[in-house]
């Protein structure tokens, strides 16, 4: 396989929040562990999606990049039901901001694509990959999530890179692709209101998550002036701008209030819409249910990540 990119954009030091050696303890955390993996669970199922974006690949290296990123998600799925059986975690289904985040916001093409599923969205992932990885108090799963996160860091490296070409002489697909990245930097806000709302507050973990969502749009936005989607920081930018922007973005779809967007499904996908797919369906899936009922932390089928 061609590599592709030399690095991501930002080091692991800067998309790491420090808690300071607060730890998720198995057993004593359990609905917090649960929550959180239903939440990677179905971010990783999305991973189908990369399956409409190898048939739009612009090139070869692209196509073969998607291939096998294809194959990585699915291995990350069974992944966390590994985990999830190890740690005595039930499936359920992931919160409506999520799955609007991860399925709502599916890019109309290939620049919105690598720009905000997999540089910003990909980039969010990681950073809650790292967070998980630096407070969880169980190495075996631990240990998954290393092999597990050096994929997603690739996916996020491929996202800047293909994002830097795409808009290379495109000012207006800029400005469009920031004005969808605003969405979704809302969207974890909203997500912040909801945990910070429905967690517990003394938590040592928990109680850092308001700092470290804040932390993950300070990185999203380092990454924008990075890639050269904003030439200056957000916070110069005024809110009528930022307005604008969206407004633009999304072609008036919107006017009615930005709230809407948790009921509607942003843009629809000709072929996305109506159909029922494995992220409608994942959680009575009978290989899925059968991985979780075996209970001894071994996956149903034999595929293993790849290192
Ligand atoms: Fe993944
Ligand atoms: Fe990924």
């Amino acid at each position: 396989m061609s590599r592709y990119i030399a690095d991501m954009l930002l080091t692991r030091e800067e998309m790491t929040y420090d808690f300071q050696g607060a730890k998720l303890v198995p057993g004593q955390d359990k609905e917090i562990l649960e929550w959180v993996f239903n939440q990677f669970l179905y971010g990783e199922i999305t991973g189908i999606q990369v399956g409409h974006w190898l048939y739009e690949a612009p090139d070869f290296a692209a196509a073969k990049f998607l291939a096998r990123q294809s194959i990585e998600e699915m291995q990350h799925v069974e992944n966390f039901l590994r985990i999830m059986s190890m740690l005595g975690l039930e499936t359920k289904p992931a919160h409506p901001v999520i799955r609007f985040l991860a399925t709502g916001m599916m890019g109309g093409s290939w620049a919105e694509h690598v720009a905000l599923e997999m540089a910003a969205g990909e980039g969010f992932v990681l950073m809650a990959f790292y967070a998980v990885i630096d407070t969880l108090d169980h190495q075996p799963s631990v240990d998954i999530l290393r092999r597990a996160v050096k994929q997603e860091e690739r996916h996020v490296e491929f996202g800047e890179q293909q994002t830097m070409r795409a808009i290379a002489g495109k000012p207006w697909l800029r400005r469009r692709l920031v004005g969808l990245t605003l969405v979704s930097m809302w969207g974890v806000a909203r997500l912040a209101a909801f945990m910070g709302s429905r967690l517990p507050k003394d938590h040592p973990v928990l109680s850092n998550l308001s700092p470290f969502l804040a932390l993950t749009n300070r990185c999203a936005e380092m990454r924008m002036l990075r890639m050269g989607l904003i030439d200056r920081p957000l916070a110069e930018m005024s809110r009528a701008r930022k307005a604008m922007l969206v407004a633009e973005a999304y072609g008036g779809k919107f006017l009615g209030g930005l709230g809407s967007l948790l009921t509607a499904p942003l843009r629809l996908l000709p072929l996305g819409m109506g159909k029922k797919r494995l992220t409608d369906m994942y959680l009575s899936d009978p290989d899925i249910r059968r991985t979780m009922t075996l209970g001894d932390g071994s996956p149903a089928s034999s595929g293993r990540s790849a290192e």
